[in-house]
């Protein structure tokens, strides 16, 4: 669980992160916020390893990894892990001072709005938090997902809903926006306030789960929004409009089914 807080461990890969992510922060709150992404890691890892076991050993995607905080966490839990993002994030000495050699952490760099280039039914878990919201084609984006996680496999993204973001829209950093749709969200934050986002938004508006789960579907995928084990029923109750994150998992296969010359339905296996 994560609080182990005295995981030998867990606390040197902590402090081999805070080393590099020390290094670069432009200023105190981005260095805390960086920071703070391997403790997020260490409550998703509690979640992720909830549902499929131990991730020891298990090969983890980070798609849109950043600093690579979440992806150490992860590390730190014994998960066999590859980030990946389009730019480099200080990427050699990252994987100096986290991985120390180690084969299993490593970084790689493409554009996730494209086809990703790695190897099918590659991987145990992905993670991708913060980017579906710069995802336009978001059935690429699942295909992608699909295609490279195992049959067996979770995938655990998130973006911020309407809902969740209504004190503070994450993007554009102004209250009350997010409830827009987000060609208009874009235009007034944008023009009239004149902010920006680093990364082009794409047109999606997140009001529930539904978007993410219409598009996951055509390639095969269940979307499940959660809130964090320890969340009061309150918000769990509105978790569909308001999650900490979903996850995503392969339908299960249907057996196809033929009618019977006698009119009956008769399982056939694929
Ligand atoms: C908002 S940050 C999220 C970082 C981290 N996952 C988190 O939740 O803190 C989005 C990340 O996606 C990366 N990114 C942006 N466009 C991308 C693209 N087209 N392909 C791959 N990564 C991209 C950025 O470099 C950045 O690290």
């Amino acid at each position: 669980m994560t609080d182990r807080p005295d995981d030998p461990h867990i606390d040197a890969i902590r402090r081999r992160y805070h080393a590099v992510v020390e290094r670069h922060a432009p200023h105190a709150s981005a260095l805390k916020w960086r920071k703070s992404r391997f403790e997020r890691g260490l409550r998703l890892a509690d979640e992720i390893e909830s549902r499929v076991g131990s991730l020891q050993g298990l090969r983890v995607l980070d798609v849109g990894a950043a600093h690579g905080g979440d992806l150490s966490a992860m590390f730190a839990r014994g998960a066999h892990c590859v980030g990946a993002d389009m730019f480099d994030h200080h990427y050699d000495e990252l994987v100096g001072g986290v991985g120390q050699g180690s084969p299993y952490f490593s970084m790689t760099r493409f554009d996730c709005l494209g086809n990703w280039p790695l190897r099918s039914d590659s991987f145990d878990v992905i993670i991708s938090l913060g980017v579906l919201e710069i995802v336009d084609d978001l059935n690429l984006f699942f295909s992608e997902m699909a295609r490279v996680l195992k049959p067996s496999g979770l995938a655990v993204a998130y973006t911020g809903t309407a809902l969740r973001m209504i004190r503070r829209d994450a993007l554009y950093k102004l209250p009350l926006i997010s409830v827009l749709p987000t060609r208009l969200r874009r235009l007034v934050a944008e023009k009239l306030f004149h902010r920006v986002y680093r990364f082009p938004v794409a047109n999606h508006t997140f009001y529930s789960a539904s978007t993410l789960r219409r598009h996951a579907k055509t390639v095969g995928l269940d979307v499940c929004p959660q809130k964090y084990a320890r969340s009061d029923l309150m918000q769990r109750l509105v978790r569909h409009f308001a999650f900490d994150f979903v996850v995503v998992t392969p339908q299960p296969k249907q057996p196809s089914v033929r009618k019977t010359q006698a009119g009956t339905a008769e399982h056939v296996s694929s």
